[in-house]
């Protein structure tokens, strides 16, 4: 994994908002939270929502009825996504990768619900290099990261994880983002379904 440009945060937002913009068709957007995506994402999409928290799935039902998505968000974790295969043109995640209990299991299901050649976007902070101060801070507060943030790992190799997948990657971006001292890593990762 390269070290990323160092980039301020609102700058790495615009460059992720502008990627999931490009997205079409019908979109799969796994651990969709509260919705945070319905802003950007291009009004022709047809939204398919998949968010296990029972509270947040609520909100964003609701959320997705006032942006004009009829679909209700699906229930359960990606490591099974209850849709079947081939069903959809593209899928976005962003900030779940880090959260899931299998990231692996996770993109195995996103290969086969994607159409050949469909589009899967990434957005997500990743591990810090090793010997960094980051890296040492990232590690110790990982234990309460996962408690209290989703489930949140900050210590995964996202990148390395997609590019082992059955995915082929088409793009990484990778930034960092200073945050407090410290020096985040996050990658915007554009990958597709072989054909
Ligand atoms: C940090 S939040 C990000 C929410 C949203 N994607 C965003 O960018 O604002 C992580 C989300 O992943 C969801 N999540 C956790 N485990 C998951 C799983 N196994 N499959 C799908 N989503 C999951 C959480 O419930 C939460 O909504």
């Amino acid at each position: 994994m390269g070290t990323g440009t160092r980039t301020p945060w609102a700058t790495v937002e615009a460059e992720r908002d502008t990627a999931i913009h490009t997205l079409r068709g019908r979109v799969l957007e796994i651990g969709a939270g509260d919705g945070a995506n319905f802003e950007v994402l291009h009004p022709s999409v047809e939204w398919v929502g998949l968010e296990p928290a029972r509270r947040r799935r609520a909100r964003l039902a609701g959320k997705a009825r006032s942006h004009g998505h009829r679909t209700a968000p699906l229930e359960g974790g990606a490591e099974a996504i209850p849709l079947p295969g081939s069903s959809v043109d593209a899928v976005l995640g962003t900030h779940v990768l880090c959260s899931v209990a299998g990231p692996e299991r996770v993109l195995d299901e996103v290969a086969r619900v994607l159409r050949p050649g469909g589009r899967a976007l990434f957005a997500e902070h990743v591990v810090a290099p090793a010997g960094t101060v980051t890296g040492a801070v990232l590690r110790l507060a990982r234990p309460f990261t996962r408690t209290v943030d989703h489930g949140c790992d900050p210590t995964r190799d996202t990148e390395a994880t997609v590019r082992a997948s059955a995915l082929d990657v088409a793009d990484v971006v990778r930034y960092t983002v200073p945050v407090l001292g410290l020096e985040i890593p996050f990658v915007l990762i554009e990958a597709r379904r072989p054909r």
